[in-house]
């Protein structure tokens, strides 16, 4: 199997190339850097696909600065929409498979019953982005629909590693070097680990190796799902744990901070983002059986990888939100 691989600079992208090479049919695994592949460059990506004539594209790569995004919205919009739009376009005309990932962020978030309780949302369940980024991830996953080539779009929500841009490493950083923190503790949701986000893509991926007939594979299980851990939680516990954990583990190098919540109408930022991002994986344990972790194991594993730090740093207050994408 050929597969082209996008954005292994990135959390999910680098998590992936790793789980990929260990797939029994795995041919050729083509990852090209920014440097050689911008996806805002549709003539470089449509070369790109026709010269190495995937079997499979997966595309994790994607505009995910969601703040900045609404002011640079053509740009989010060519690496969200115009980008997949071409990879879905190329794959079908080569009958390739397209795997895409996309993000919770497509919901408006208010999903509740009548006791005002978060409800998880299904993959049928109406959208409504509020902010730039979600309306581009939106808008891409419905071109990559329109176009009619066999598809997996896995939608999920809070990914964090040990590697990149994310909450994890921002919380890790911020605990060593404050003693007072404050989070955001009204936006629910679920965190997923890059790790067992890429490994349960290879899982899937097996399943479609193992099976006798590509074409009819993708007709029975293409589509949009749900990818995600379980559990619920907000931002605030979320850091909590990372907190503990680390102090648990001696990855900090000095006293666990203090940590406080606070709403989110406390920490003004420019992107408005959903207060209920919880994800139903029914649909997705259904099709392929997958075994799915609570977030909480996930991140136990997550901090394992952390090295302790050199020295304890400095010490102050401050408050952080979510960064979720
Ligand atoms: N992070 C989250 O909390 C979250 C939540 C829900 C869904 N998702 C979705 O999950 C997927 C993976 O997210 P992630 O957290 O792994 O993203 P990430 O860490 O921000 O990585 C994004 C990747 O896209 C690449 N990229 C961006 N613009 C590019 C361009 N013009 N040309 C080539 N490559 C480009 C980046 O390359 P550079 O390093 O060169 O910039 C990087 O490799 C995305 O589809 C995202 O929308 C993420």
């Amino acid at each position: 199997m050929r597969i082209l691989l996008t954005g292994t600079s990135g959390q999910l992208g680098h998590a992936l190339l790793p789980h990929l090479s260990r797939l029994p049919a795995t041919a050729i695994i083509h990852a090209p850097q920014r440097a050689e592949l911008d996806l805002s460059n549709a003539a470089q990506l449509r070369l790109c696909i026709t010269d190495f004539k995937p079997d499979l594209i997966i595309n994790p790569a994607a505009y995910t600065a969601v703040d900045l995004a609404e002011n640079e919205a053509d740009k989010a919009h060519a690496i969200n929409v115009t980008a997949p739009a071409i990879m879905a376009e190329e794959a079908r005309k080569l009958g390739a498979g397209l795997i895409h990932y996309s993000t919770d962020y497509v919901y408006a978030g208010d999903k509740a019953d009548a006791a005002g309780n978060w409800q998880a949302y299904a993959e049928t369940d109406a959208t409504g982005p509020l902010n730039v980024y979600g309306k581009t991830k939106l808008a891409g996953e419905q071109a990559i629909i329109a176009s009619g080539c066999q598809h997996l779009i896995l939608r999920t929500s809070w990914v964090y590693s040990n590697f990149g841009k994310n909450f994890f490493l921002t919380m890790l950083k911020l605990a060593r070097e404050r003693d007072q923190l404050r989070v955001v503790n009204d936006q629910w949701g679920t965190p997923n680990s890059a790790d067992w986000l890429a490994a349960a893509t290879c899982e899937i991926l097996a399943q479609l190796q193992r099976s006798k007939d590509a074409v009819s594979w993708w007709q029975q299980f293409g589509g949009v799902y749900h990818l995600s851990a379980t559990g619920a939680t907000n931002w605030f516990e979320f850091a909590a744990a990372i907190i503990e954990l680390a102090d648990q583990q001696n990855k900090l190098g000095k006293a666990a901070p203090q940590i406080s919540g606070i709403p989110a109408s406390e920490y003004p930022v420019p992107a408005r983002r959903p207060h209920n991002s919880l994800l139903s994986t029914e649909k997705l344990q259904a099709a392929f059986g997958l075994s799915i972790p609570d977030w909480r194991s996930t991140l136990d594993a997550c901090m394992q990888s952390v090295q302790a730090p050199a020295s304890a740093p400095l010490h102050s207050t401050t408050q952080a939100q979510g960064q979720a994408k």
